[in-house]
């Protein structure tokens, strides 16, 4: 599966020498020399990471930075205790921050006559503490939540969302987030999953323009939980429009379970152990069920608070934002945990981009002065289309860093946002990380500019403390330039600690290579100067716009429609959403192919998984699909069918025809969009 370099690498050549950034954090001489002291031996490591542990605030420090003794069951900052909640709020009013802002907050819904938004909420350390303190008396008191507790919340980009993560860490309690993008079906199994017996969630959501029935879609989900045997006992819904909605006995507005709670009440944060769980956030796979990455609370605040220091390079005046969704584990680390915990005035904004105009953006970085942007190479490839004349009659000046997340960067999205946001003289990188690490492994960060260049479409050099590897598939190192497997040679603070009631699962990405080297799931490149360059997944996981969801979890809906015998997916390269999903289907007896079938198809996913899976998805019907000797579908094949790569090795192949048959309803739906277009 290894293959030698091509001519996609011919970017490796081109460099841009970034002006003299001042080196902030770093003054050091050589980096790579630093790097490799920091990760050359246990101590080495365990000197890193504990020196960034000290800068934190422990209600009891740790016995041992690291004990490697059972791996792959790593252990971090063992017999230490803290609070991210209280990491969050009341060390930062302890530091003298009380009144700094913590958020800044605009709602989507915009007034044209005055050219700004309708609604914007701006929030001190000081209110978020007093909010978050009411909302965990009220669970603890009033709804009897215990530590350990799993919460499912399902909500939109509202103030709210984060002030229910913090109320649970501080009373012990973990939260499970379920992006909005996500059906009724696809939330009831997640929250079967962790057995909540509370669900957070709002009456409704605006998404560009329109609105969205959260509430009814929780009704849904709850439907289904109880059809499988578990009962939620509660819904408390955020009220967020002014329409009324379907009400049930077990709902309970979260203003009326607010009410009658003083505003002064105190909530001592639980002692947590570091090693206890802060927060659930399922995943995809390989396989048809998602994979529930269970973080911890001390590693993953060190390794938070570690790369809030030094990849956004974050100062007291400046003005960041992360424009992710909270659903992800981007919005989790770095929209609420990591700026709270680092004592940042973050922006959170609830919808979309480029509503109700593609200047959105640009806007607001101009109105609040954003000086630290982090953002997806989706965003920027879909915002690239629009006349350049949206974003130059915005001041941008205040930018200094942006950073992006999720995907592949392509070096035209880089050089574009490099040029056009940031005069060249930004910090600027594509950060490289997964649901799993918690948080950024790679990066181009303030300081290493003299001494490494920027290269478009780079992820950079690994962070201090973490070695990336990118081996062949016997486990060797792979040479400069040439493609291979990307994974992490070290343990790393804030690594998931397990999954979800799956040891067994956690041990699979820990088996490929041996029980200490974990395996990402993507294919990467090093270069000669030692840069990574992520190239994809490896695996059957697609990157939709950057959002996450397995080949199997699509299969396995589409197979219990009546219509559908067979589903194989694959990702085709997208210019803007970077891949989308192309399935192809062979039909039961009884039913045809068509326009129709097709449609029908693609709401059924859009009810099973939800419109993250649905909303750019391709639906081919074919007679067969083709399969290995064993019975094993070769989606490699389709891969090559949809990209025109060559097919390869096919000697395992058992009928060729079926990769005629899929070539043919490629090459027929083509004809059908060229000629939809004319
Ligand atoms: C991909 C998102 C290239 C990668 C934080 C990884 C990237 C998966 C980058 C994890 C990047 C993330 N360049 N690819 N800068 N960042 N990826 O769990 O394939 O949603 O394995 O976490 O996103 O996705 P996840």
């Amino acid at each position: 599966m290894v293959a030698e370099k091509g001519e996609i690498y011919d970017e490796f050549e081109e460099h841009i020498v970034p002006p003299s950034w001042e080196e902030r954090i770093w003054r050091i001489k050589d980096y790579k020399e630093f790097h490799d002291s920091t990760v050359k031996d246990k101590e080495a490591i365990e000197r890193w990471w504990g020196g960034w542990a000290e800068k934190l605030s422990w209600f009891k420090n740790w016995e041992k930075v690291l004990d490697d003794s059972n791996p792959p069951f790593y252990r971090w900052f063992v017999g230490g205790e803290t609070n991210l909640s209280y990491l969050c709020l009341d060390w930062q009013i302890e530091q003298g921050r009380k009144n700094k802002l913590a958020f800044i907050w605009e709602g989507e819904p915009f007034d044209d006559t005055i050219g700004r938004p309708k609604e914007l909420k701006k929030c001190t350390y000081y209110d978020l503490y007093r909010r978050v303190n009411r909302i965990a008396y009220a669970l603890r008191e009033k709804l009897g939540v215990k530590k350990g507790e799993i919460l499912t919340f399902y909500l939109p980009m509202i103030p709210e969302l984060p002030q229910y993560m913090l109320a649970t860490q501080r009373i012990g309690a973990s939260h499970s987030i379920v992006y909005s993008g996500f059906s009724s079906l696809a939330l009831a199994e997640r929250i079967i999953a962790v057995g909540s017996r509370i669900v957070v969630t709002a009456d409704e959501l605006y998404r560009r323009g329109k609105i969205v029935p959260l509430k009814e879609i929780v009704d849904d989900a709850i439907e289904i939980c109880e059809k499988r045997g578990h009962r939620v006992e509660r819904a408390i819904v955020v009220k967020r429009t002014d329409r009324s909605i379907p009400w049930n006995s077990r709902d309970i507005w979260h203003h009326e379970l607010l009410r009658r709670i003083t505003e002064n009440v105190r909530v001592e944060p639980e002692r947590m152990g570091s090693e206890d769980m802060s927060f659930i956030l399922y995943t995809s796979g390989t396989t048809s069920m998602p994979k529930g990455v269970q973080h911890s609370v001390g590693g993953y605040a060190v390794g938070l608070y570690t790369t809030m220091k030094l990849i956004f390079d974050l100062t007291d005046d400046d003005v960041y934002w992360c424009a992710a969704d909270v659903g992800w584990i981007t919005g989790h680390s770095y929209i609420v945990y990591g700026p709270l915990m680092t004592g940042t005035t973050a922006l959170m904004y609830e919808g979309a981009p480029d509503y109700p105009r593609p200047d959105r953006l640009w806007h607001m970085v101009e109105r609040f002065g954003v000086s630290i942007l982090y953002t997806s190479p989706t965003a920027i490839r879909s915002l690239m289309k629009f006349p350049l004349e949206n974003l130059k009659r915005h001041d941008l000046s205040t930018l200094r860093i942006v950073h992006t997340v999720g995907e592949p960067i392509n070096p035209e999205a880089f050089r574009w946002y490099f040029k056009n946001l940031g005069r060249e003289d930004v910090v600027a990188s594509s950060t490289w990380w997964m649901t799993e690490t918690g948080h950024i492994m790679t990066g181009h960060f303030p300081g290493l500019g003299k001494i490494f260049p920027l290269k478009p479409g780079t992820n950079g050099y690994p962070i201090p403390g973490v070695k990336l590897e990118v081996l062949d598939e016997s486990g060797n190192p792979c040479k400069p330039g040439v493609r291979g497997y990307l994974v992490l040679a070290t343990p790393w603070p804030g690594m998931l600690m397990t999954l979800y009631k799956d040891p067994e699962g956690y041990a699979v990405p820990w088996s490929k290579f041996g029980k200490s080297v974990f395996y990402t799931g993507d294919y990467a490149v090093k270069d000669k100067d030692g840069y990574i360059w992520v190239l994809g997944r490896a695996d059957d996981v697609l990157k939709i716009a950057g959002h996450r969801i397995g080949s199997a979890e699509i299969e396995s809906s589409l197979v219990l429609n009546p219509a559908v015998a067979e589903a194989a997916c694959v990702g085709r390269p997208d210019e803007v959403k970077g891949e989308v999903p192309y399935i192809f289907t062979t039909l039961k007896q009884g039913f045809k192919p068509g326009p129709d079938l097709g449609a029908e198809l693609k709401a059924h996913l859009r009810k099973t998984i939800g419109p993250i899976a649905a909303s750019d998805a391709t639906i081919l019907f074919t007679d067969r699909l083709p399969k290995t000797r064993s019975g094993k579908i070769m989606r490699r094949l389709l891969k090559a069918v949809v990209t025109g790569a060559s097919l390869g090795d096919i000697t395992t192949l058992e009928d060729e025809r079926a990769v005629e048959e899929a070539q043919k309803a490629y090459e027929h739906l083509r004809e059908v969009m060229a000629n939809e277009k004319r």
